[in-house]
C-alpha cells in the first residue's frame, strides 16, 4: 500500500458532507489538501434550493479545521476554466496533484412531467459534465507530472438502480459510472486510476432535500429518513462520512484496482 505522507490530494465539494469527510481522513494521513467549493452557482436546481450554496466558505472553514497548508479554492466544476483555474491554483500551490476526489454533486427530486429542461441540464452539467471536466484537467496534469495518479469520483447507488422522481440525478451517476470505467481503461497504462465509490445513504443536505421530497402525508421529514433507511438498508443503518473516507483512503493506495464502482451501501445495492 502506498504511503500517503505528503501527497497532494484536491477534493472538490471538500468543504461539505461526503467531501469534507474524505478530506478530514486525507488530512489524518499526513496529505496536503486543495478543497474545492463553489460559494454561488448558476442556479437553484440543488439540494440548497438556492443558488447560494456557500460551497467556498464551507471549505476555508474545513481548510481551517485541518490547518497546516490546507487552503480553499472557489471553483465551478461545471465550468471548463474554472476546473482548469482550480488544478493550476493547486500545482502553484504544491507543485503536483496525486489524487483528486470528485465529491460535487447535486440533486433535486421531481416528477417527470414537471421536470423543466433547466432542472435536467443543471443536474447532468454538474455531475456528469463536472467529471469529465474535471477528470480532463486531472490526467492532463498527471500526465505533465510524468504519469502515475488517483482520481476517485463519488457517483451513487443512485449509479446501479433507477429511483423514481430521480431520473436525472439517476442519469448523471449512471453516467459518472460509465465514463469512469472508459477513462480507467484509456490511462491505465500511464499509472492513473480511475474508480467510483457509490454512497448509499449519508444524512447530508442533500438528504435533507430528499426527506421532504419521500415523506409520505403525515410523515415528518425524519420518520421518512427512517422509513427510507429500513426499508432500502439491508443493514438497517445509513452509511457516514468517515465510511467515505476509509474507502476514500483505500483507492488512494491501491495501484492496482481501477475502473470499479464500489458500493459502500450497507447492501442496498447488492
Ligand atoms: N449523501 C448521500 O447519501 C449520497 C449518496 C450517494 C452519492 N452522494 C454524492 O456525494 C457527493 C457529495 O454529496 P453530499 O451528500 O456530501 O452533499 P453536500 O451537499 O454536502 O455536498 C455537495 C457539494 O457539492 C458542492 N457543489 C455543488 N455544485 C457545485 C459546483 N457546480 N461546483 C463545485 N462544487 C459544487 C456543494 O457546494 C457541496 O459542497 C455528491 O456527488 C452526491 O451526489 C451522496
Amino acid at each position: 500500500m502506498t504511503d500517503l505522507a505528503d501527497k497532494v490530494a484536491l477534493v472538490t465539494g471538500g468543504g461539505t458532507g461526503i467531501g469534507r469527510g474524505i478530506a478530514l481522513g486525507y488530512a489524518r494521513a499526513g496529505m496536503k489538501l486543495a478543497l474545492a467549493g463553489l460559494e454561488t452557482a448558476p442556479s437553484a436546481d440543488n439540494q440548497y434550493l438556492s443558488a447560494h450554496l456557500g460551497g467556498y466558505s464551507a471549505a476555508e472553514a474545513a481548510a481551517a479545521e485541518i490547518g497546516g497548508d490546507a487552503f480553499a479554492i472557489d471553483a465551478d466544476v461545471a465550468d471548463a476554466a474554472s476546473v482548469d483555474a482550480m488544478v493550476a491554483r493547486t500545482v502553484e500551490r504544491f507543485g503536483r496533484v496525486d489524487v483528486v476526489v470528485n465529491a460535487a454533486g447535486v440533486i433535486t427530486a421531481c416528477p417527470i412531467a414537471e421536470m423543466s429542461e433547466a432542472a435536467w441540464d443543471n443536474i447532468m452539467g454538474v455531475n456528469a459534465k463536472g467529471t469529465f471536466l474535471v477528470n480532463r484537467a486531472a490526467v492532463l496534469q498527471m500526465r505533465a507530472q510524468g504519469g502515475g495518479g488517483r482520481i476517485i469520483n463519488i457517483a451513487s447507488i443512485a449509479g446501479k438502480f433507477g429511483t423514481a422522481t430521480l431520473t436525472h440525478y439517476c442519469a448523471s451517476k449512471f453516467a459518472v459510472v460509465g465514463f469512469t470505467n472508459a477513462l480507467a481503461k484509456e490511462v491505465a497504462r500511464e499509472g492513473i486510476t480511475v474508480n467510483c465509490i457509490c454512497p448509499g445513504i449519508v444524512g447530508t443536505q442533500m438528504w435533507t432535500l430528499l426527506n421532504d421530497a419521500f415523506a409520505e402525508p403525515g410523515e415528518t421529514p425524519e420518520e421518512a429518513y427512517a422509513r427510507v433507511i429500513d426499508r432500502y438498508v439491508p443493514q438497517g443503518t445509513p452509511q457516514t462520512d468517515e465510511d467515505m473516507a476509509e474507502l476514500a483512503l483505500y483507492l488512494a493506495g491501491a495501484p492496482h484496482v481501477t475502473g470499479q464502482a464500489i458500493n459502500l451501501d450497507g447492501g442496498a445495492a447488492l
